[in-house]
C-alpha cells in the first residue's frame, strides 16, 4: 500500500460513500438525499472502477453504495463486478426493489446491505415514503437479503417524533437472535423536518440500562449495545464533534464529484474528465481540504445547516 490518505486534521480516509444515482422510488418526508443537488450524467461503471481502484493503492478498503436508490441502477450487478478487491462492499438501499436482485447482487460482489425501515406498519410506512403499499416489498427485499447472506442486514430506522418512537421495542424484537442489526438515527434536519425530531438520549439512556454489553464503535464514535440477542446501534449525528473527528470516509456524487462532507457542498471536486494521473491528485486534494463540520470547540453552525449530519 502506499502512503494513506490522511487530512489536515489526522483523519484517514479509509471508506468512500459512492452515490449512483439521484433518482428514487419513494419520497421519505425526511431525505437529506445525501447531501446532493447535482443531476449531471449519472457516474458510470468505468469511472466508479477506476476511483476505486486507485483509492484502495492509498488504503481505502470500503466502498458503500447509496442513492436515490441505487437499486434502480440495472447495471449495479457490473458495477460491483468492477471493483477491485476490498475489505467491504456495502449498498444502502429502500429495499423495494431489493427481492428479485439479492442473490445476483451477492454473486456479483456484494457483502452486505443497510435497508431503510423507520416503521414496520403499513400505513405509517406510506405517509414516511409518501407512496403507496411498498412496505410488504420491503420486508420481502430483507428476507431475500438475509437467504442470500448479505449479512448483517442493517436496519435504519430514523427516529421520527410522534411518528415511530413507540415502535423501537417491536424493532429489537425482530432483529433479536438473527443476523440483523437495529439503528436508530437522530433526523437530521434538511427540509423543514425538525417538528419530527425527537431527541435520542432518552432512549439512549434505557438501552444502557437494559444492555448486557455494549461497545463503542471507532467509526463516529457510535455505541453498540447488546439485549438479550438484539444488537442496537444509536447513531447521532448532530452537534456532535466526536461523529465528525472519526469521520473516515469520502463522498462521491451521482455525477461523479468528490463531496468532502454530506453537509457541504461548496467544496465538490469535479473528477469527470481526468486520467487516473490526475483523478490520484483530486483524490489527495479532496482529502486535503477535508475539514469536520462539527469542532471539538464550539463554532458558529452556518444558518443553512443548522441540523444537521451523517449517515450509517
Ligand atoms: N436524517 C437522518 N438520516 C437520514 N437518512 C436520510 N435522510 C436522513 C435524515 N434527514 C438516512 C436514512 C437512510 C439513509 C440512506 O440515510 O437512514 O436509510
Amino acid at each position: 500500500m502506499q502512503d494513506s490518505l490522511v487530512d489536515t486534521y489526522g483523519r484517514r480516509v479509509t471508506s468512500l460513500r459512492m452515490s449512483l444515482t439521484n433518482r428514487c422510488n419513494l419520497q421519505c418526508i425526511y431525505c437529506h438525499n445525501e447531501g446532493e443537488s447535482g443531476s449531471g450524467k449519472e457516474i458510470a461503471v468505468d469511472e466508479i472502477a477506476r476511483l476505486a481502484r486507485i483509492a484502495s493503492k492509498y488504503g481505502v478498503d470500503r466502498v458503500k453504495f447509496s442513492g436515490g436508490e441505487p437499486l434502480l441502477r440495472r447495471d449495479l450487478e457490473d458495477i460491483l463486478r468492477a471493483l477491485p478487491p476490498l475489505r467491504d462492499v456495502s449498498l444502502t438501499t429502500n429495499g423495494t426493489l431489493l427481492a428479485p436482485r439479492a442473490k445476483k447482487l451477492k454473486d456479483a460482489g456484494l457483502d452486505r446491505v443497510n435497508v431503510s425501515l423507520d416503521t414496520m406498519n403499513s400505513s405509517r410506512f406510506d405517509c414516511i415514503t409518501q407512496r403507496k403499499g411498498q412496505l410488504g416489498h420491503v420486508m420481502e427485499g430483507i428476507d431475500a437479503a438475509l437467504d442470500a447472506g448479505l449479512t448483517p442486514v442493517k436496519l435504519n430506522m430514523v427516529y421520527l417524533k410522534g411518528i415511530n418512537e413507540d415502535e423501537v421495542e417491536h424493532m429489537i424484537e425482530f432483529v433479536r437472535g438473527r443476523p440483523l442489526v437495529l439503528q436508530v438515527i437522530e433526523l437530521m434536519n434538511f427540509h423543514g423536518t425538525f417538528k419530527y425530531h425527537a431527541d435520542i438520549s432518552a432512549l439512549e439512556k434505557s438501552l444502557k440500562a437494559r444492555a448486557d454489553d455494549y461497545r463503542c464503535r471507532e467509526m463516529h464514535r457510535r455505541t453498540k449495545y447488546y439485549l438479550q440477542g438484539a444488537e442496537v446501534e444509536i447513531v447521532r449525528p448532530i452537534d456532535n464533534s466526536e461523529f465528525c473527528m472519526n469521520c473516515n470516509r469520502l463522498r462521491v456524487t451521482s455525477d461523479f464529484k468528490l463531496k468532502p462532507c454530506l453537509l457541504r457542498n461548496d467544496n465538490l471536486v469535479n473528477l469527470r474528465g481526468l486520467d487516473d494521473d490526475e483523478l490520484e491528485k483530486a483524490l489527495r486534494y479532496a482529502v486535503g481540504i477535508r475539514e469536520p463540520f462539527f469542532k471539538a470547540t464550539p463554532i458558529a453552525i452556518p444558518k443553512k445547516a443548522e441540523k444537521a449530519t451523517s449517515d450509517n
